[in-house]
């Protein structure tokens, strides 16, 4: 969602902030703008549209060392000229860009009205702006104004401030929406995450809640309610951010093919001579917990699906919650219950959220997956674990997903510490390495289907839950209609959906649900239905449409899923849509 830079110093800030929202692209948007001070000058330019097009808005030659940069994704109305940001306060004073939401700016709104103020978009950044204005009509200071407008917003915010008379400082704040500062050497950064900042800073400071301040050429100023904070830096690998497309059209089917090397990387980083490394802490209380329950939304929701699974395996009691749902209702089924949190972004807001919540109960540990080092949910739970999956750009996860099940593999197999299993999942590499050279078959049954209205997957037990994932991919960049069935519901109600020529996608990779799906196939065809059947050679007959090698049931899915991204990326591909940035969506979901 919304994206944030924001630069001071040496460095020219028309080319780190057109750059930076460039690196911010895949979060989605659907408008771009930026602000830098010359002297006494605030210049802002905004385009509905792409970063592209507010590049050609903006004159090449403008020498400007201070600046901040958005890019919009709408939540308080919609997208157009007047709601892009930055957005200034009535006297000018004030100028700034938002992440965030927030949720009593109706009420601060009317109070403004009141008092004489004008708004010219619908959103609630522009209260903001205007009650930094009004903040700091009262105290005549830059850094109270932030404090106090911290205290009268509710809601999620990361800001980036210019304020009109100062055109060496940048002032920032951040709640609930993430925002890093990067240290370069005569020049600091702001930014939504590390991927705009990497080239340039060397070393990063996670921002935590309810903290303000300002950056300039030379310092850096942290406050948290009038109190000095001392900075905390970190690192980041810059391996790890690469977004170069390596020759690849897409950053998805890149991301699709780099699933081996991260499967590795995995490994690489867990397991040390043959003995697991997690953290032993972590292990332990796994170990001691009868009852683990995941939290997650989308795609981490199906991986978790697959973790249940697992730890059901080794006599656990789990559960898998939707972060939006357990925010609402949550639910503790034992006093030992530990909660695994399950995000890519790791800023999802919704499972923030859930986290939040239990970290006031005190009593039940959490442990947070997530691909982004310094992320909130990183940095929040009792424990947590990364993916080593090297930056996500397409806003459809695919490498994310399988990690986050490998991830989950390694993890049930630390707690009954089978040394086996590494071994197991790496060998799974020569099986994703054949999918890849078989590609070209996914491409020739996306033809098939790609005039398709609606789409079907079944699937049995760990096969129903790559179907849940694989419907989801098709119908996020395909825009394809798509519905996951276990085999065994289709009669009791989603048959009625069966025309002829309706595409449904079945998979078969375990014996013992073999006849069962066998069964549900044939109930499609009877209806006209087109069965595309992927399925293991044990389990093969005549006919069906791709075979796999037999394999570990378990590991299965790292395989099975591959094909699903493929189909998925292919039907978007031949229906000419937007592959990397499918409409509406957003990369990194912050808000709630
Ligand atoms: O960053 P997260 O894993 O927490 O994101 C959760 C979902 O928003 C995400 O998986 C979404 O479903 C993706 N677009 C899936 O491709």
């Amino acid at each position: 969602m919304c994206g944030i830079v924001g630069i001071v110093g040496d460095y020219d800030a028309r080319n780190y902030l057109i750059n930076g929202l460039k690196s911010l692209e895949y979060r989605g948007y659907d408008s771009a703008g930026i602000s830098v001070m010359s002297g006494k000058e605030i210049m802002t330019y905004r385009v509905v549209g792409r970063v592209n097009l507010l590049e050609t808005k903006i004159p090449s030659l403008i020498n400007v060392n201070l600046g901040i940069g958005h890019t919009r994704w709408a939540t308080h109305g919609e997208p157009s000229f007047n709601n892009c940001h930055p957005h200034k306060s009535n006297h000018g004073l004030f100028t700034i860009v938002h992440n965030g939401v927030i949720e009593n700016f109706h009420e601060i709104k009317n109070e403004l009205i009141q008092k004489g103020y004008t708004f010219y978009s619908e959103t609630d950044t522009e209260v903001i702006a205007n009650v930094l204005e009004d903040e700091y009509g009262s105290t005549n200071d830059v850094l109270s104004a932030i404090n106090g407008c911290l205290k009268r917003l509710h809601g999620s915010l990361a800001i980036a401030i210019i304020f009109k008379n100062f055109n060496d400082k940048l002032f920032f704040a951040k709640r609930k929406s993430p925002l890093l500062i990067g240290v370069g050497e005569t020049t600091h950064y702001l930014a939504s995450d590390a991927l705009p900042m990497i080239k340039y800073a060397k070393k990063f400071i996670d921002l935590t809640d309810n903290q303000y301040g300002f950056i300039s050429k030379n310092e850096v100023k942290i406050f948290q309610d009038g109190i000095k904070q001392r900075a905390k830096y970190t690192t980041r690998n810059a391996e790890l951010l690469n977004t170069d497309l390596n020759g690849f059209p897409h950053y998805m089917i890149k991301e699709i093919e780099e699933i081996p090397s991260c499967i590795s990387r995995l490994v690489d980083n867990y397991v040390n001579n043959g003995s697991y490394c997690f953290n032993k802490e972590m292990i332990e209380t796994l170990r001691k917990s009868k009852c683990i329950s995941f939290i997650a939304c989308g795609t981490s929701y199906h991986a978790s699906l697959i973790g249940k699974n697992y730890l059901e395996s080794i006599g656990k009691t789990s559960n898998v919650y939707i972060a939006s749902e357990w925010a609402y209702f949550p639910k503790f089924l034992d006093e030992n219950e530990v909660f695994i949190l399950v995000s890519q972004s790791g800023e999802t807001a919704d499972v923030i959220t859930c986290l939040k919540i239990l970290n006031q109960t005190h009593t039940h540990p959490s442990i947070t997956i997530t691909n982004t080092k310094g992320s909130t949910l990183e940095r929040d739970a009792t424990y947590s674990a990364l993916l080593y999956a090297g930056v996500e750009i397409a806003v459809a996860s695919t490498k994310a997903y399988n990690a986050q099940v490998a991830l989950l593999y390694l993890l049930k197999s630390a707690i009954i510490n089978d040394t086996n299993a590494p071994f197991k999942l790496l060998d799974t590499n020569n099986l994703l390495t054949d999918i890849i050279k078989r590609k070209e078959s996914f491409k020739e049954i996306a033809e098939k289907i790609k005039n398709a209205h609606h789409a079907f997957f079944l699937g049995r037990g760990l096969d129903y839950c790559v179907a849940l994932e694989g419907s989801l991919k098709l119908k996020e960049i395909s825009y394809i209609h798509s519905e996951a069935f276990p085999g065994g519901e289709l009669k009791h109600g989603p048959i009625a959906l069966i025309e002829e020529n309706t595409p449904v996608f079945g998979f078969i990779t375990n014996k013992r649900i073999s006849q069962a799906m066998r069964g549900n196939f044939s109930e499609i065809t009877a209806r006209k239905g087109t069965i595309y059947s992927f399925v293991t050679k044990e389990n093969a007959i005549d006919n069906d449409t791709f075979v796999i090698e037999n394999y570990d049931s378990e590991l299965i899915v790292l395989a099975t899923v591959m094909i699903t991204q493929y189909l998925a990326y292919y039907a978007a591909l031949l229906r000419g849509n937007d592959i990397d940035k499918p409409r509406n969506l957003a990369k990194s979901v912050t808000v709630e």
